[in-house]
């Protein structure tokens, strides 16, 4: 987990005011509530609702924080927890070099700036940390995550097609990535 002083005081673009912290092992609850609140929408998540139950997935966030190799910051607002970013960090030899971005905000805190400062903590990590990759992967119509990845200097990568199944339905996965040392 990214070691800095408490929180950052915000202001969002519409005027809210936000926190920006690193995440600790007792935000897994708060952040698979909201994990969970964004999968119900059924658009943006390639896990559908109902594939993972709360209380796993809480303990999984728990320990993905707890590991030093990985990234989590939390954005919080009014006592709750309205965003997220994940970088984790494969322990293999030959893909150490690689952090995987996962990120998440509440629908209510969408568009006022919150999901790219995110991003931007994120990279500012991943810098310090060393890492030359950061890879993520985006539904196609995805437009308002592709358009901030691409304000923060993700390139695009490819596409892997039919790559999730949701219903009956397959979805195409657009790879996307940002490379430290070359930005
Ligand atoms: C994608 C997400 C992380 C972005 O965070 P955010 O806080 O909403 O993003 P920001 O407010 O920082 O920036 C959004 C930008 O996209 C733009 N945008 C919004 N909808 C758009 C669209 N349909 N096409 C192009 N740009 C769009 C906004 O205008 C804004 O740009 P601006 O800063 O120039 O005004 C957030 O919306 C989210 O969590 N969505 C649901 C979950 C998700 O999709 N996660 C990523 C899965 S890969």
């Amino acid at each position: 987990m990214i070691q800095t002083e408490s929180g950052e005081a915000k202001t969002a673009r519409d005027g809210r005011r936000w926190t920006l912290r690193p995440g600790r092992p007792t935000d897994g609850r708060a952040l698979a509530r909201l994990f969970g609140q964004v999968r119900r929408e059924g658009r943006w998540l390639i896990t559908t609702p109902g594939t993972i139950s709360e209380p796993s997935e809480a303990f999984w966030i728990s320990e993905l924080i707890g590991a030093s190799e990985s990234l989590a910051l939390v954005a919080e607002a009014e006592g709750e927890t309205i965003g997220n970013v994940l970088i984790s960090v494969d322990r293999g030899r030959a893909t150490e070099h690689i952090g995987v971005l996962s990120i998440c905000i509440a629908i209510d805190w969408r568009d006022v700036g919150i999901g790219s400062e995110l991003v931007s903590g994120a990279q500012a990590w991943a810098r310090e940390r060393g890492l030359r990759k950061i890879s993520l992967g985006v539904f196609p119509d995805n437009e308002r995550a592709i358009a901030v990845y691409e304000r923060r200097g993700f390139v695009h990568e490819g596409i892997r097609r039919q790559q999730y199944r949701s219903g009956d339905e397959y979805r195409d996965e657009v790879l996307m990535a940002w490379f430290p040392k070359e930005a």
